[in-house]
């Protein structure tokens, strides 16, 4: 460290682990990280935003974009003084949250994790689809999402045999702002696609996807790992588009491998 007459220090400090920035999907919050928050808090300082209309944090009026919704992540960063480069992990919108975060500061991100995501930018029956649920939200309220978006979300065994994180995942939808919900809708809906981005991407990236994502296909997560040039990819058999809380094991040891090989690759 140079302080202001040059003089260099050394110090130790305990929050020196890596930093670990975990971007929640649509329409949840930074509850559905809690889980990954116990399990990798030892290895790593995991901090996980509530993005604009969600949870805690204020929803404004529109427009939203995934360019706003990084540019609040890199706030947060600034705000914790968080300078060094970190790994940047979203799950479904937080992936596309994670690939723009990645086109506009490449020198703050250390790894990404991309679960649960894909690349393209919304077909025009994609854009439709989103200007209707707006529309009977608007009229309606957030039970409009979770009435559309719920049955999709988990692979069928889930809804038997683990009704409590259904629920969970229910009521935390359900917590959710009009204003932040319709925002959000939009800004997916307008996002560019970051199949361009993909073979730029310099930093080791981890994708992790459920074999059985209703949300997501498959085959789409297996060409972004493809045609990024240092991916390795998990699949979660037996998993829909929740991976992080359908298999919450599996998901933290696939975090917690990659964060290793992180750390080996610096030592
Ligand atoms: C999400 O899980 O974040 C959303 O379903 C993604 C999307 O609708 O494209």
């Amino acid at each position: 460290m140079n302080t202001q007459d040059e003089y260099s220090m050394t110090y130790l400090d305990s929050c020196a682990r890596p930093v670990l920035l975990l971007i929640h999907g649509f329409p949840m919050d930074s509850l559905m990280w809690q889980i990954q928050l116990e399990d990798l808090g030892d290895m790593a300082r995991v901090v996980a935003p509530d993005l604009r209309g969600f949870g805690g944090s204020p929803a404004t009026l529109s427009p939203y974009s995934m360019g706003m919704f990084a540019d609040d992540c890199a706030s947060l960063l600034d705000y914790l003084a968080i300078s060094r480069p970190v790994v940047v992990g979203g799950l479904s919108m937080g992936g596309y949250v994670a690939l723009e975060f990645y086109r506009r500061y490449p020198l703050r991100v250390a790894g990404l994790i991309l679960a649960s995501t894909r690349a393209a930018a919304d077909s025009p029956e994609a854009q439709l689809s989103r200007d209707k649920l707006a529309a009977r939200v608007r009229q309606r309220g957030v039970s409009a999402v979770v009435e559309a978006l719920l049955p999709k979300l988990f692979a069928p065994a889930m809804h038997r045999r683990h009704a409590e994180t259904v629920e969970f995942v229910r009521q935390m939808m359900l917590a959710g702002s009009v204003e932040g919900v319709v925002g959000a809708l939009m800004a997916m809906k307008e996002r560019p696609s970051s199949l361009p981005t993909l073979p730029t991407i310099a930093v080791p990236t981890l994708v992790i996807h459920g074999n059985q994502d209703a949300v997501v296909p498959l085959a789409e997560a297996q060409a972004m790992a493809a045609a990024i040039p240092d991916a390795r990819l998990k699949i979660l058999r037996g998993v829909g588009h929740m991976s992080n809380l359908e298999e919450p094991d599996a998901f933290s040891d696939a975090v917690a491998d990659f964060l290793d090989e992180l750390g080996a690759e610096e030592e």
